[in-house]
C-alpha cells in the first residue's frame, strides 16, 4: 500500500467523533479513523460541543489514516467534508470562536421559534426555506445568542455549521455547502441561496453567512498551517460535501428519486431525493437541498431509532449481547400479543416536532415477556419510520423503487424484515457502510474530476448485497397495530404536556 496514490479523503464531525476515512480510485476503503468527542449538556434542554475539540479530533483522525495506510499528503487528492447539521459556531472577526457551539440536538429555542414563525409567517417559511422553525435548526440559536448572550452576538462577524468550522480550520475559507446550509432555516430552498428576506426579517447580517457552494465544488485548499497538524499536502482541494443526512445517502447511492436512504443509527432517518424542490404542505417533512447539484431531498427524522434498542437493553437487560436479546423475539407473532411501544425517548421531530413527546409501552399483560417487549421496540421504531414514508407518499413523490438501509440496525435480518413488513416496500442492503464520511470521500472524488457526477461516483461503487422483500400475504397484525400506534401520540400529548410541567420543563 506504501505510496498509493489518488487517494480521496472523507471527513465527518459527527456528535460522537471526528471520523478520517480514505479511499481509492476505485471506492475502496484504505483507512479509516475516529477521534472520540464528548458532548456537554450545561443545562436541561442544552446539548454543546467545544469546536477546537472538532479541529484537534479531526487532524488527529487525518494523521492517523494517513500512518495506517503508509502514505503521505501528496496520496491525497481531494478531501470532502460533512457533519452533524444544524449546529451554531460564532466566530469573531478574526476567526476566533466565541462561545461553545450550540448542537442540532439543542432544545432550547422553543421561544425563538416562535418568534420566528410570527416574524415571517408560517406559510411564507414554509414557502421560502421549505421548513417550519424547529428548535433543533441554526436560525432560532442565533436569535437565543442575541437575547440570552447580547455580548457575544456583538461580537460576531461569521456564523458556521460544524463541519464549516473545520472547514475554516483547514483552508481560512469561511464557506458552506448547499445541503447543510439548507438547514439553517436561512436558505431560498429554490434559488439554493441565502435567503435575504429571513435574514432581514430576523436582522442577520448577510455578512455573516459563509458563501454556499454545491457539495462537489471545490471551496478553497489546504493552507500551510493545516498541512502541518494534519499531515496533507498544502494546496490539497477541500470540496463542499454535505450535512451528515445528504453525505450518507450519496455513501449509499440515494442520489437519485425513487431510491430511499433509511439509515437505522441512534437517529432513525427516511430520505428521499426530488428532482425539484419539493415542501410537505405542513412541514412536517425537512425539506433540504442534496449534496448534488440541481437536486433536493425530503427527509424525516425519527429521534430514537436503534437509540430505542440501546436504551431498552442498557436499561433491561444490561450486558446481554443484541443478538442474544434479538433471537427469542423472531418467534413472538408479528404485533407482539397486543403490545406497543412508542419510541420517543428522547422527543420526537416527524411526524410530531414535539421535545416533550414521550416514550412508552402501551398494552402490557402479565402474558407479556421480555421477549415481546423486544419485539415492540422493533416493530414500534418501525411504525415511526412509516410514518415518514407516509408523508412521503401522501406528498406525491415518484413512486418508491428501492429503499437501501444501514446503519447499526441494518445488521438485524429480524428488524430488516419488520421494516419491510411494517413499510410494505423491498429493503436492500448496499456493500458501502462507512456512513456519511464515505459519500464526503465520493464527493471529493467528483470535485477531483476523477467521476464525472455523483451519480457516476455511486453508481462505480456503491452495490446492493442482500434484498428483504414484504412476506407474501402481507402480515395483518401490523395494519392493525399501526393503527392503533397513530393514536397514541394525540391521545397522550395531554400527558406528555402536563409531564413536561411537573417536571419543570
Ligand atoms: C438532521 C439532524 C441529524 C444531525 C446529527 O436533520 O439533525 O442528522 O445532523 O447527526
Amino acid at each position: 500500500m506504501a505510496g498509493q496514490l489518488n487517494l480521496f479523503l472523507g471527513v465527518d464531525v459527527s456528535t460522537t467523533g471526528a471520523k478520517a476515512l480514505l479511499i481509492d480510485p476505485q471506492g475502496v476503503v484504505v483507512a479509516s479513523a475516529t477521534t472520540d468527542l464528548s458532548l456537554s449538556t450545561p443545562k436541561p434542554l442544552w446539548s454543546e460541543q467545544d469546536p477546537h475539540a472538532w479541529w484537534e479530533g479531526t487532524a488527529a483522525s487525518i494523521r492517523k489514516v494517513l500512518a495506517q495506510a503508509e502514505a503521505t499528503g501528496e496520496s491525497v487528492r481531494a478531501v470532502g467534508l460533512t457533519g452533524q447539521m444544524h449546529g451554531l459556531v460564532l466566530l469573531d472577526a478574526g476567526g476566533n470562536v466565541l462561545r461553545p457551539a450550540i448542537l442540532w440536538n439543542d432544545q432550547r429555542t422553543g421561544a425563538q421559534c416562535r418568534e420566528i414563525t410570527e416574524k415571517v409567517g408560517f406559510e411564507r417559511l414554509l414557502a421560502l426555506t421549505g421548513n417550519p422553525a424547529l428548535t433543533g435548526f441554526t436560525a432560532p440559536k442565533i436569535l437565543w445568542v442575541r437575547e440570552n448572550e447580547p455580548d457575544v452576538l456583538a461580537r460576531t462577524s461569521h456564523v458556521l455549521l460544524p463541519k464549516d468550522y473545520v472547514r475554516y480550520c483547514l483552508s481560512g475559507e469561511y464557506a458552506t455547502d448547499k445541503a447543510d446550509g439548507a438547514g439553517m432555516l436561512l436558505m431560498d430552498l429554490r434559488t439554493r441561496e441565502w435567503s435575504s428576506e429571513v435574514l432581514n426579517a430576523l436582522d442577520i447580517p448577510a455578512e455573516w453567512m459563509p458563501k454556499a457552494y454545491e457539495g462537489p465544488d471545490v471551496t478553497g485548499v489546504v493552507n500551510a498551517q493545516a498541512a502541518e497538524a494534519t499531515g496533507l499536502k498544502a494546496g490539497t482541494p477541500i470540496v463542499g460535501g454535505g450535512g451528515d443526512q445528504a453525505a450518507q445517502a450519496v455513501g449509499v447511492g440515494a442520489v437519485e428519486p425513487g431510491i430511499v436512504a433509511l439509515t437505522l443509527g441512534t437517529s432513525g432517518v427516511v430520505f428521499a431525493s426530488t428532482r425539484e424542490p419539493f415542501v410537505e404542505k405542513e412541514g412536517r417533512l425537512h425539506a433540504f437541498c442534496h449534496s448534488v447539484p440541481d437536486t433536493w431531498h425530503l427527509m424525516g427524522v425519527m429521534l430514537s431509532a436503534a437509540g430505542s434498542l440501546r436504551w431498552y437493553r442498557d436499561t433491561l437487560a444490561p450486558g446481554t449481547s443484541y443478538d442474544d436479546l434479538l433471537a427469542p423475539a423472531a418467534a413472538i407473532p408479528a404485533g407482539a400479543e397486543g403490545l406497543l411501544f412508542l419510541p420517543y425517548l428522547t422527543g420526537e421531530r416527524t411526524p410530531y416536532p414535539d421535545p416533550f413527546a414521550r416514550a412508552g409501552f402501551v398494552g402490557l399483560t402479565v402474558r407479556h415477556t421480555r421477549a415481546h417487549m423486544t419485539r415492540s421496540v422493533l416493530e414500534g421504531v418501525a411504525f415511526g419510520l412509516r410514518d415518514s414514508m407516509e408523508l412521503m407518499r401522501g406528498a406525491g413523490l415518484e413512486a418508491i423503487r428501492q429503499v437501501r438501509v444501514s446503519g447499526g440496525g441494518a445488521r438485524s435480518a429480524l428488524w430488516r424484515q419488520i421494516l419491510a413488513d411494517v413499510m410494505g416496500c423491498d429493503l436492500v442492503t448496499v456493500n458501502t457502510t462507512e456512513g456519511a464520511a464515505y459519500g464526503a470521500a465520493l464527493l471529493a472524488g467528483v470535485g477531483a474530476g476523477h467521476w464525472a457526477s455523483v451519480g457516476e461516483a455511486c453508481d462505480a461503487t456503491v452495490h446492493v448485497m442482500d434484498r428483504t422483500e414484504p412476506s407474501s400475504p402481507p402480515v395483518s397484525a401490523y395494519e392493525a397495530m399501526y393503527a392503533q400506534y397513530r393514536t397514541l401520540y394525540p391521545a397522550l400529548k395531554p400527558t406528555f404536556d402536563a409531564l413536561a410541567e411537573i417536571q419543570g420543563s
